[in-house]
């Protein structure tokens, strides 16, 4: 590099690490459980609602995006002012650390957990503070304990990625309760709607300093689309808002959004989520069955511990066609169709080959 400097902030911060894709000039039919995505491609209505929009490509879309912020709003029950919307989740993670954190604020998070948090921090000069997992899940006790008077903003995800561990609203009731009231709680809800008993939109009257973030990447099947929202205080939400960059989703996706939140569209999304669970269920015994260790999840994918192992094990399912993700000392395996599943079990090498 010449004489230019990068900032201090970045420095040793990793890069985002995406699942892995099929090779370019890979023909083998491969099953990709590497980034918790639906098997399914989007819903014709959905499709035919992004084919109409291209035709009105020349125009900006609506900066306030408020016809899709009503949308959502109508989804969730919540009102309007109150939601921020940007081009995936990821981007709203970002700009509500920007919205609350002074150069120095600490965010607190879980690790191993969403390995974006520690980039939303630095990309906001706040101070990245992972606390490690307990038992493959949140450890709320230490959490709590590492809350300190820098600390803005702590991230609950749930359920977690890589571990697919899940809080009840009432567990984390507890935890609220203990939080001080000027420290935001983002809920990173991106895998909510694979899970039971979980909906942090219900603590928010209780307790405002609440956040939650969501995704139509997972459940609603539209990861390519990036469109993510964010529901909170109507105050941060503007300043999120204006923090984003302006036009940041297309319209076609605009279009293919509110599509996707159409009562019809929403209850055949419910149905695919609904087959997901089944196949978590059958995968997971599966699993179980032939001596492999599997964190029970609350999510679109499993997550087995292996330690050391991860890399080999994840190695030889890709020999086998099948895409997994190494991550936080285990595998994570999405969980697709009743082929994926197959396909899996099939490409799994001998379990005896890999002691933990
Ligand atoms: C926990 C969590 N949050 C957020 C995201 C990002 O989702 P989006 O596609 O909306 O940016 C992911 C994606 O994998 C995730 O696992």
């Amino acid at each position: 590099m010449g004489s230019l400097r990068i900032a201090h902030r970045l420095e040793g911060l990793p890069p985002y690490v995406p699942g892995r894709r099929p090779e370019r000039g890979e023909t083998r039919r491969q099953a990709r459980l590497a980034s918790n995505e639906v098997p399914w491609p989007p819903q014709a209505a959905i499709v035919d609602a992004m084919k109409a929009a291209l035709d009105g490509a020349h125009r900006y879309p609506d900066m306030q995006y408020t016809e899709l912020r009503d949308a959502i709003a109508a989804h969730v029950g919540r009102p309007a002012g109150g939601v921020a919307v940007a081009n995936g989740s990821t981007a709203l993670l970002r700009d509500i650390v920007g919205a609350l954190a002074d150069p120095g604020s600490e965010v607190v998070f879980a690790e191993p957990s969403f390995p974006y948090y520690r980039t939303a921090a630095a990309a906001n000069s706040a101070v990245p503070v992972a606390v490690p997992l307990r038992d493959h899940a949140h450890d709320l006790d230490a959490m709590r304990g590492a809350v300190t008077p820098r600390t803005r903003v702590v991230v609950i995800c749930n359920p977690n990625n890589p571990t697919g561990t899940a809080y009840t609203n009432a567990e984390l009731e507890e935890f609220l309760a203990r939080m001080p009231e000027d420290v935001a709680v983002v809920l990173d809800e991106a895998y909510v709607e694979f899970a039971e008993d979980v909906n942090g939109l219900d603590l928010m009257d209780e307790h405002p300093n609440v956040i939650v973030v969501r995704t139509l990447s997972k459940a609603h099947g539209l990861a390519g689309l990036r469109v993510g929202y964010a529901v909170g205080d109507g105050d941060v939400m503007s300043h999120v808002s204006r923090l984003g960059v302006p036009f940041r989703i297309d319209g076609v996706a605009v279009a293919g959004a509110l599509a996707a939140l159409r009562p019809e569209q929403v209850a055949e999304s419910a149905r695919r989520v609904a087959s997901i669970v089944a196949e978590r269920a059958v995968l997971t015994e599966a699993l179980r069955s032939r001596g492999w260790d599997v964190v029970e999840s609350a999510a679109n994918f499993v997550f087995l511990p292996l330690g050391e192992s991860a890399a080999s094990v994840a190695a030889a399912c890709a020999a086998g066609g099948v895409l997994v993700r190494p991550i936080g000392g285990g595998i994570r395996v999405t969980v697709g169709s009743p082929e994926d599943t197959e396909h899996l079990l099939n490409a799994l090498p001998a379990l005896a080959h890999h002691p933990r």
